[in-house]
């Protein structure tokens, strides 16, 4: 394999494998990787134990802006804490992916966790090296001139499968319908809020991964990587 130059940025909903898919490229790339969407779990964690409304949109504010969040960027790792302490685990649970699209609908969060996404992607691009940015509007805001934009996208019914499997590899409990009803509440909430929906960029490959496999979708990714000279 070669090593990534330029970034690529990987959009979607979840359940579409965005999250597997992405660590894996890196890797195989040799490059960095960003999960903004632990960002705003981080956050989400923050404010449910601060006791703190997730509605209440001045008080989320205050709460991501003290809290000290660190995040890595190697994608083999997840390495995500809140000072020195390992929130990895935490931030997938039930309670945090409750509240977590009411956290990121708040637009001055966005702001402040966009800045350090872009500075993130900045000292990247400054390494020369090549960095993958998952999460939700990471071609249409965070970093508008990424060199490749993906846009994942599966059938509720896939995505909602693979997120039980996922929930039960994990030791989670959850149950198809459930989480079904799950995703399509965090779909609805995530598409439609005012702030930085979730969609496509205009300039985004979208790639419906319904009836392919992560080392397919995989494949795809590092085709487009190598068509369009990213690797060198
Ligand atoms: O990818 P995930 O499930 O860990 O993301 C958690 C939530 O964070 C998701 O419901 C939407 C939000 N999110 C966002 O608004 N913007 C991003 N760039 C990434 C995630």
């Amino acid at each position: 394999q070669g090593e990534l130059r330029g970034v690529v940025a990987m959009d979607g909903p979840s359940g579409t494998g965005k999250s597997t898919v992405a660590r894996r490229l890196a890797d195989a790339l040799g490059a960095a990787y960003l999960d903004t969407g632990a960002m705003y779990r981080v956050v989400t964690l923050a404010v449910l134990r601060a006791g703190v409304d997730p509605a209440d949109a001045s008080a989320v504010l205050r709460c991501a802006e003290s809290t000290d969040l660190r995040i890595g960027t190697d994608p083999t790792r997840a390495d995500v804490r809140i000072g020195d302490e390992d929130v990895a685990a935490e931030i997938r649970l039930a309670p945090v992916t409750q509240a977590v699209s009411a956290v990121s609908a708040v637009p001055r969060v966005r702001e402040l966790l966009v800045a350090r996404q872009r500075q993130v992607v900045s000292e990247a691009r400054g390494r020369s090296g090549g960095i993958v940015v998952e999460g939700r509007d990471i071609g249409t805001v965070v970093v508008p001139d990424a060199e490749l934009k993906v846009y994942l996208t599966a059938s509720a019914d896939a995505r909602a499968a693979r997120r039980s499997a996922q929930d039960a590899a994990a030791g989670r409990s959850s149950t198809v319908d459930a989480t079904k009803a799950d995703v399509e509440r965090r779909d609805r909430l995530d598409s439609t809020r005012a702030a930085s929906p979730l969609r496509p960029a205009v300039d985004a490959v979208e790639v419906d991964t319904t009836e392919l496999d992560i080392p397919g979708v995989l494949d795809r990714l590092l085709g487009m990587v190598r068509e369009r000279g990213l690797d060198h």
